[in-house]
């Protein structure tokens, strides 16, 4: 499709990297077409109708079962003519019916430098291991039924020796998540990220 880079992003929170989109790539490199969420009062949909975005709210409730639900994710995303879908603080788990239908086109932003600390709660767990070096991992989310198991597209660290609380790491993370989501679109909307056809979970960026 020419054009700026169709995005959709689903969001179950605050939406701050929503807002680092909307407020750098959205109208230059990509647009940010449609937001969608599990939960009616995520601050992130007031954020992308501040922006004129459309939204809609896709409640667990008020579907059969979890492939239901994300199979009319899916259509929705399809609808507004999504060619890359952005997790940002989505809390849902994304089953098949709707990763099929965007393959190697579903990237996920998370707090921790992967493969360590994956899921749920990344700053308490690398708190609670000790770790000095602290970081922010956004990957490709395949349908291979694992949790934050996808092959890495951007990743950036800090050395943090002294945090004790996840207040403190959260306050340096979240700069670096707010560069390195728009980075991440801003590298699949110039066409650079391709994967490495010796090693598919090796992501290839082709330099400017
Ligand atoms: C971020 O820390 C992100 O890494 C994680 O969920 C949080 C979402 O924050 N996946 P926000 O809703 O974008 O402010």
């Amino acid at each position: 499709m020419a054009g700026p880079l169709r995005v959709g992003v689903l969001a179950s929170g605050t939406g701050t990297n929503l807002q680092a989109l909307l407020d750098s790539v959205h109208g230059a490199e990509a647009l940010v077409v449609a937001v969608a969420s599990d939960r009616a009062d995520a601050v992130a949909l007031t954020r992308a109708r501040d922006a004129g975005v459309p939204t809609a709210v896709f409640a667990i409730g008020e579907h059969p079962d979890r492939p239901a639900r994300d199979g009319a994710i899916a259509d929705w995303l399809e609808s507004h003519d999504v060619e890359l879908v952005v997790l940002a603080g989505y809390m849902a788990l994304l089953t098949s019916p709707l990763l099929r239908r965007f393959p190697e086109r579903v990237i996920n932003i998370h707090p921790s430098l992967l493969p360590a600390f994956p899921g749920i709660r990344a700053i308490e767990q690398a708190l609670a291991y000790g770790v000095k070096v602290f970081g922010v991992t956004v990957h490709f989310v395949d349908d291979d039924g694992g949790v934050d198991t996808g092959p890495v597209l951007v990743q950036r660290a800090v050395e943090l020796p002294g945090a004790a609380t996840p207040d403190e790491v959260m306050e340096h993370l979240r700069p670096i998540e707010h560069a390195l989501l728009p980075q991440a679109v801003r590298l699949v909307a110039r066409g650079a990220v391709s994967r490495d056809p010796a090693n598919p979970r090796r992501i290839v960026i082709r330099p400017d």
